[in-house]
């Protein structure tokens, strides 16, 4: 029986994290116990994103630890000192663009990082049994937050199952699955209790604004131009990111150790065609003429290595763990669109750190 009593969650000051710690403790009653959030606080974690929380459960429920991943005196200290039982493994540089302008840091973060975890825990949980010998507590479970990009890239038909070969084609999506080996050889080789979820584009609200939905949301707030790369017809597959934390929570609890899981939207749209949609929700919320915004979409340079097209067969999880989505993409865009209408101060916020640098010095001015 697992014990998740004292959680370490990684990356939850980011956009999927944050929104998995508000909704454990505030719409999770079957969970009691505390969480502790081990963030680095680079340019896409926000302290802020959590300050309800924080003013809420701080210092009962809620300890955030200020430290980063690779660190191994600091990971090993937080073991210690909060009797970490659980590890919910979100941090990661997880960014395509920034990984193809500098991919150390992936490397660095998702692959150094998730190794340097998963050794403190392996030595954290290993016990001496009553026969003198020595092994890893099956009361611990190490959740290891994965990507659909570490499958590569489809063609027009045909979906990704927990079973397609991995073909990772960018930095980012090759350090996530350099990341996803280690947690499987650490489950073979020292029998620590894992699992592992691969999800599809997530989106809602703390979305960082150099992602796709958030980025075209606030140009059209500003009024400014919407790129889009390439032919704009490769394919994603979008999910609710609080649908995204039910499904991870449900593996944490029931999934089986040392399985994989997918986890989508079964929501396949292009990017011109999400971006039309967008438009129409964006222009009737704010009141704006959406011709007007339509004579903004600006083709631009594709990505290096464009992924044509991702899609996610995730009957796995909703035949054995009885997930599903609980949002139809309309009802998700609109509350999406809804809260970065309501908050300007965290958008603001967020933007005044490098983010707009990091913009200028590889798009120039937009
Ligand atoms: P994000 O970039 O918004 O947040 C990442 C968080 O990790 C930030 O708070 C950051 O400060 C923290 N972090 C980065 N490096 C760190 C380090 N060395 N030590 C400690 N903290 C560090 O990312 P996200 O979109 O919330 O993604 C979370 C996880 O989900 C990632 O592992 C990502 O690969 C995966 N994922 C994301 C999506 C998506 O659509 N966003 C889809 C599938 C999987
Ligand atoms: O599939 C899961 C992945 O989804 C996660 O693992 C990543 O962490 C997450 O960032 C996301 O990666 P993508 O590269 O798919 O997301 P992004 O929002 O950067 O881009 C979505 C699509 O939109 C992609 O086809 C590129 C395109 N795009 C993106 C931006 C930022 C544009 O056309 N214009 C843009 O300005």
């Amino acid at each position: 029986m697992r014990k998740l009593t004292n959680i370490l969650v990684t990356g939850g000051a980011g956009f999927i994290g944050c929104n998995f710690i508000r909704v454990l403790l505030t719409k999770t009653p079957d969970f009691k116990g505390r969480i502790i959030n081990l963030d680095a606080l680079t340019y896409a974690g926000n302290a802020s994103s959590l300050a309800d929380i924080e003013k809420e459960f701080g210092g009962s429920r809620y300890f955030f630890q200020h430290a980063d991943i690779t660190d191994r005196a600091r990971v090993e200290e937080i073991f210690k000192r909060y009797d970490i039982d659980t590890v919910i493994h979100f941090a990661a540089e997880s960014h395509v663009d920034r990984s193809i302008t500098g991919p150390e840091a992936f490397i660095k973060t998702n692959v150094m990082g998730t190794f340097t975890l998963l050794d403190v825990a392996r030595n954290y949980w290993t016990e001496t049994r009553a026969d003198g010998t020595k092994g890893i507590r099956n009361d611990v479970l190490f959740h290891h937050i994965s990507t659909d990009e570490v499958y590569g890239s489809l063609g027009d038909t045909g979906f990704f199952t927990e079973t397609t070969p991995y073909d990772p084609r960018s930095p980012y999506s090759a350090s996530k699955a350099s990341s996803d080996h280690l947690v499987f050889a650490y489950h073979h080789t020292y029998g620590l209790p894992v699992t592992l979820s691969n999800c599809s584009n997530n989106y809602g609200p703390y979305h960082f604004p150099e992602k796709l939905i958030p980025l075209m949301i606030l140009n059209m707030l500003d009024g400014k131009s919407l790129p889009v790369y390439g032919d704009g017809k490769n394919i994603r597959d979008w999910l609710f990111v609080e649908d995204h934390n039910t499904a991870v929570w449900a593996i944490v609890n029931k999934g089986t150790s040392g399985e994989k899981y997918n986890i989508g939207g079964e929501n396949e749209w292009t990017n011109i065609d999400l971006l039309q949609r967008l438009i129409d929700i964006v222009a009737a919320k704010a009141k704006l003429d959406p011709a007007a915004i339509r004579s903004t979409i600006t083709y631009v340079k594709d990505r290096p290595g464009h992924d044509r097209r991702y899609a996610i067969d995730c009957s796995k999880l909703k035949k054995e763990l009885g997930w599903k989505q609980s949002v139809t993409f309309d009802q998700g865009l609109e509350r999406t669109v809804d809260w970065y209408l309501a908050n300007p101060g965290w958008v603001a916020n967020v933007k005044s750190g490098d983010y707009q640098k990091w913009v200028e010095h590889n798009y120039g001015k937009r």
